[in-house]
């Protein structure tokens, strides 16, 4: 066990009374965090972040912790501001989604896929919006490529964007239908 695991487990240990109010430290770079310190972490930080985006009634916070789970973990990548990211699938993107499949991808309308986010700031893990893409009917949004785009902030309420910021990124995987999938080694491989 390393010393920054110690310190987490230890912090885990005192958790219950303060599940709130407690802190998620991260001792060193974030990107040097192991597969077991990065899933303590997230052990540590994810009721926070679920409750705090389901603060606002958001009908997509409030049920997408049912959904499936795409990665073995969440990972720290550089184009969503440098946070660690983990996504859900609802059941009608889940299937097509695991496939992780990067030519011809078509996702069926009403597929949503949800993107849990935290970052680590002076040595603590905080929470970062939620990120929300929606695959509208065929024509509805032939610009962003159908998709619809929506982000909640930890509070729960929405955060302005614009499509055009999300769509503009996103658009580079057309022939993965706009996704970008998480980082290849946490990928949730078929059982
Ligand atoms: C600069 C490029 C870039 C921009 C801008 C961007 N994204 Fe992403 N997005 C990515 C990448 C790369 C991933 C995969 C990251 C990962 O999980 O490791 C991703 C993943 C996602 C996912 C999970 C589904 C998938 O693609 O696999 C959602 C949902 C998402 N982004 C929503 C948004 C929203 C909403 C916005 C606008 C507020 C946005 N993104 C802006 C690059 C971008």
């Amino acid at each position: 066990m390393t010393s920054r695991l110690k310190l987490i487990a230890g912090l885990l240990a005192l958790a219950p009374l303060a599940a709130f109010a407690q802190e998620c430290p991260v001792e060193g770079d974030p990107l040097d965090l192991g597969d077991d310190a990065v899933s303590a972490l997230y052990d540590c930080i994810e009721a926070r972040m679920a409750e705090g985006y389901a603060a606002n009634g958001d009908p997509v916070a409030a049920e997408y912790r049912s959904w499936q789970v795409t990665s073995t973990r969440p990972a720290l990548a550089g184009p969503h501001g440098e946070r660690f990211l983990q996504t859900f699938a609802n059941g009608i993107a889940a299937d097509q989604y695991l496939k992780f499949a990067n030519e011809g991808v078509e996702m069926p309308a009403g597929s949503v896929l949800a993107k849990e986010s935290f970052a680590v700031k002076d040595g603590k893990a905080v929470p970062g919006p939620l990120f929300i893409m929606t695959k509208l009917e065929a024509g509805e949004a032939p610009d962003a490529g159908d998709w619809l785009y929506a982000a909640l902030m930890p509070n729960g309420k929405d955060m302005k964007i614009q499509q055009s910021f999300c769509a503009g990124c996103h658009l580079n995987w057309a022939a993965q239908d706009s996704l970008a999938y998480p980082m290849e080694d946490v990928r949730l491989t078929s059982q």
